[in-house]
This record gives structure tokens, sequence and C-alpha cells, in this order.
């Protein structure tokens, strides 16, 4: 009998281990706080506007292997691609590296009209 109530207590354990991690529990994170900022830097590259993009992990999570959409992006000026690589429709951001808490990564980029760069993939880790 002993042993049965104590089965059944671990096998409660696991369901609420299981219930926790499948809800996330104490954050609330994913691709979409990642706050894309794009505004004119006021500069011309050839007569093109040039852009300053800033993306800002707004969570306590890190956030690795971010991608964007950003289906047609091209620039007169390059981009360090350790930043942003273009892989068909999407942009792989600072290679698929960790972003961490409340940090930002920044590029410029010229190009008339600007893209709509839309964070659409990450993997959540190491939430505080
Ligand atoms: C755009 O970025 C460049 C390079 O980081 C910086 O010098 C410039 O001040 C920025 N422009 C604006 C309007 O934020
Ligand atoms: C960042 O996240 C906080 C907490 O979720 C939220 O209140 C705030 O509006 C977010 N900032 C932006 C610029 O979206």
């Amino acid at each position: 009998m002993a042993t049965m109530v104590i089965k059944s207590l671990i096998a409660n354990l696991f369901l609420s281990l299981i219930i926790i991690q499948v809800s996330g529990c104490c954050h609330d994170c994913s691709f979409s706080k990642i706050i894309v900022g794009t505004e004119r830097s006021g500069r011309n590259v050839e007569g093109i506007p040039e852009w300053n993009v800033s993306l800002i992990n707004n969570c306590t999570c890190v956030q690795s292997q971010i991608k964007l959409a950003c289906k047609g992006f091209q620039t007169l000026e390059p981009v360090d691609p350790s930043i942003l690589s273009v892989e068909g429709d999407n942009c792989n951001l600072i290679n698929g590296n960790p972003l961490q808490p409340f940090a930002s990564v920044h590029f410029s980029y010229a190009w008339d009209p600007p893209f709509l760069l839309l964070p659409i993939h990450s993997v959540i880790s190491d939430c505080s």
C-alpha cells in the first residue's frame, strides 16, 4: 500500500514537471519579444537612404538561432555577415549565436524602400 502511494506521488511529480516545462512556467519569452526598430540614419549611399536597424531581446531568456523573414533583402552597402546573413527568404541574426536578455544588435543598410524584418524563429534558453 505504502509503495502504491509513493509510486503515485512520484508519477504526479513527473506529471507536474512536464506541465511546467510545456507551459513555460515562469517566463513568457519567444521570438515575438524581439523588438525591431528601423530608422533613417540621415545618410545616403549613392543617393539611396540608409537605415539603422536595432533588434532588442526584450525578455529574460537567452535567444539563439534567431531568424528573420527578410524576403528580397538587398543593400547597397555591405552588412557584416556575422551580424546578418541572407538564406533564401530568411536572414540569420549573429550567425545563430545567443542574444542575451535585453541585449541588442545594430546594423545599417541602404535601400529604398526599407525592408520589413520580422522575427520568425528562435531557440529559448537560460531564463532568469
Ligand atoms: C545610425 O548608425 C550610425 C552607426 O552606428 C550612427 O553613427 C548614427 O548616429 C545612427 N543614426 C541615427 C539617426 O541613430
Ligand atoms: C518589453 O517587455 C515589457 C515586459 O513584457 C513590456 O512591458 C514592454 O512594453 C516591452 N517593450 C517594448 C518596446 O515592446
